[in-house]
């Protein structure tokens, strides 16, 4: 269940995720930027995205960290009004440690461009921190979280939405949905639509790209139309 590690608004991190009790003085207005204060007596709770990124690479709260080169968190301004959030880094975006580089990316940037929004303009992350995969040969084939992978990690993603405070989530399929909303959401049954979680946050529910990229060509048109119709709804202003 989503929020499992909340008690109130004080966040309790597992002792692998904690971090330093006297972070690195924040730049104002710089990417290390205290966020939140931390409440007496409570375990330190991330605060910066310097932070964020130091616990994240340690986790080991589910046994895909492990594996993976490095965690990969979410890019973008700070004060961003919209967050999109796909499923989990992918190859390239886990040796880049960038979220959305690769080809899946690259049609998400070629939608957002032709949508009139400027990738720099939207705060873009993942649901799972870490690249899930399993090796044929040399090569590192995606897998698909498990739901438990999904819930150990996305406090991280909560800590991001907490950061930014974004006035829209746009969940990039269904791992994506499941994270935001705490429970499944059928993609297909309810993409185009913006959806109301717990704490009032709204989520456009859309497909991931990655998922275009697997249609096949003759349909693949009418799909990519059919997509940018559902990430219309996105006003980054
Ligand atoms: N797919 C995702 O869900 N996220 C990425 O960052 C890259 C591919």
């Amino acid at each position: 269940m989503r929020g499992t590690r909340y008690r109130g608004d004080e966040r309790h991190l597992p002792a692998t995720a904690q971090i330093s009790k006297s972070p690195r003085a924040a730049k104002p207005g710089g990417h290390d930027e205290p966020l939140e204060t931390t409440a007496p007596g409570t375990v330190e709770v991330v605060r910066s995205r310097v932070a964020l990124k130091r616990a994240t690479d340690r986790c080991r709260e589910c046994p895909i960290g492990e594996h993976a080169t490095q965690a990969v968190c979410g890019e973008g301004p700070r004060k961003a009004l919209v967050m999109l959030v796909g499923e989990q880094p992918g190859d390239q975006e886990d040796l880049a440690g960038k979220p959305f580089v690769g080809p899946a990316g690259h049609l998400l940037d070629r939608a957002l461009a032709q949508l009139g929004i400027g990738r720099d303009k939207v705060f873009v992350s993942n649901a799972v921190k870490h690249f899930k995969f399993e090796l044929r040969g040399k090569r590192r084939i995606h897998k698909t979280p498990t739901q438990r992978e999904i819930t150990a990690c996305s406090h991280w993603l909560e800590d991001e939405i907490a950061m930014v405070q974004p006035q829209l989530l746009v969940a990039l399929g269904a791992t994506a949905a499941r994270s935001l909303l705490g429970k499944a959401v059928p993609v297909m049954a309810n993409r185009g639509q913006i959806l109301q979680r717990e704490d009032g946050r709204k989520v456009l529910i859309t497909l991931h790209p990655s998922a275009l990229l697997r249609v096949p060509p003759p349909d693949r048109d009418n799909a990519y139309r059919e997509w940018l119709h559902d990430l219309s709804r996105i006003n980054p202003h």
